[in-house]
C-alpha cells in the first residue's frame, strides 16, 4: 500500500523513476536531494513558510553538538519498545533538518520513515544528510499521506491537525509528542523577559486516541555562549530578543540551562 496521497485530488501516488504521480496525472517531481514537495503553491500562506535559514542553521548546530541526545535516545527508546517488531510506516511531522527522523530510521530496520516539514530549506537539508528517510515538503495542516496508511506519527515541537492523524494513522497505531514543561529553557527566558512565566501544561485530549504514557525528562546542559546563542535563535523567543542579548550571550564562556521536555504517546483506537 503505497504511502503518498496526491495533495490536489487525494489518489494514491506511485514512484517511477524520480516522479511520483496519481492516476488523476498530476506529476511531483522528486528534487536532487531526494526529498518531493508536495506543497502546490496554491496551498502555501506565505512565500518561504516555516523556519527561515537561519533558524535552521541555528537549530542543526545545536543539536549536532549532542544537547538534545538524551531527548532523541528517549523518544527513539520508547517508541520501539512499543513495537513488537521493528517496522511499519512512521511520520515525523515538522522534522525540520531530520534529527530526530534519522535516529528513529536507524532503529526501524524494517520500516519505512518518513519526515515532513513545510519549510524547504529545512527538508533539502535533511534529504542531504540523510538519505534512508522519504523527506517531503508538506503542511501539517493537510498531510499527503493516505488513510489509515500511517503505523505512527511524531511530532517534536511541531503545529499538528489533530484530524489529519486520526485519518492516516491506522487503527492500533501510536502518535508521541515532546511539548515543552513548566520550566523548559527557563534561565534562556530569564535572559529576554523581567519575569518568567512558567510554560502553562495543556491537556492531552486527542479524539480518537486514548493516551498511554506521560512523561518528564529534564536534564541541566552546560553550554558555551555560542552554544546559548545557537539555542535562543532556534526558539519562538527569539523574535524577543535584542542584538544586545545575542551579544551578552555570545560572549559569555559557560552558561548553565534547563531543559524539561513532556513526552507522550497515544494509541488510535480500534
Ligand atoms: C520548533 S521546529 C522543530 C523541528 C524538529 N522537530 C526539531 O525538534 O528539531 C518546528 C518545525 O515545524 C515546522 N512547521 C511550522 N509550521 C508547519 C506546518 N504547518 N506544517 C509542517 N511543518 C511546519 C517548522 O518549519 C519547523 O521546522
Ligand atoms: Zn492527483
Amino acid at each position: 500500500m503505497p504511502c503518498y496521497q496526491c495533495p490536489l485530488c487525494y489518489l494514491p501516488l506511485v514512484r517511477s523513476a524520480n516522479v511520483w504521480s496519481c492516476e488523476g496525472m498530476h506529476r511531483f517531481d522528486c528534487a536532487r536531494e531526494g526529498y518531493v514537495n508536495l506543497l502546490p503553491v496554491q496551498f502555501k500562506r506565505s512565500k518561504i513558510p516555516g523556519d527561515n535559514q537561519d533558524m535552521m542553521h541555528s537549530r542543526r548546530a545545536f543539536l549536532d553538538a549532542g544537547h538534545y541526545q538524551p531527548l532523541r535516545e528517549r523518544v527513539v527508546g520508547l517508541i520501539m519498545a512499543l513495537l513488537p517488531q521493528p517496522t511499519g510506516n512512521w511520520l515525523d511531522i515538522g522534522c525540520g533538518e531530520g534529527y530526530y527522523t534519522a535516529a528513529l530510521a536507524e532503529r526501524l530496520t524494517l520500516g519505512q520513515v518518513y519526515g515532513l516539514d513545510i519549510a524547504k530549506n529545512a527538508i533539502r537539508a535533511a534529504a542531504k544528510r540523510y538519505p534512508q528517510v522519504r523527506f517531503c515538503v508538506a503542511s501539517s495542516q493537510r498531510l499527503p499521506f493516505n488513510n489509515a496508511s500511517l503505523d505512527g506519527i511524531v511530532r517534536i515541537y511541531a503545529p499538528c491537525n489533530p484530524a489529519e492523524m486520526l485519518r492516516t494513522i491506522k487503527p492500533g497505531g501510536w502518535v508521541a509528542t515532546v511539548t515543552p514543561g513548566p520550566r523548559h529553557l527557563y534561565q534562556l527566558k530569564a535572559q529576554i523577559y523581567p519575569q518568567v512565566l512558567l510554560h502553562p501544561l495543556k491537556d492531552d485530549r486527542l479524539i480518537g486516541f486514548t493516551p498511554l504514557l506521560s512523561e518528564s525528562l529534564s536534564y541541566q546542559m552546560e553550554l558555551s555562549g555560542n552554544a546559548a546563542a545557537a539555542l535562543l535563535q532556534m526558539t519562538p523567543f527569539a523574535w524577543r530578543a535584542t542584538a544586545d542579548v545575542m551579544t551578552r550571550l555570545n560572549e559569555l564562556s559557560h552558561f548553565t540551562c534547563e531543559t524539561d521536555f513532556i513526552i507522550r504517546v497515544w494509541r488510535r483506537d480500534e
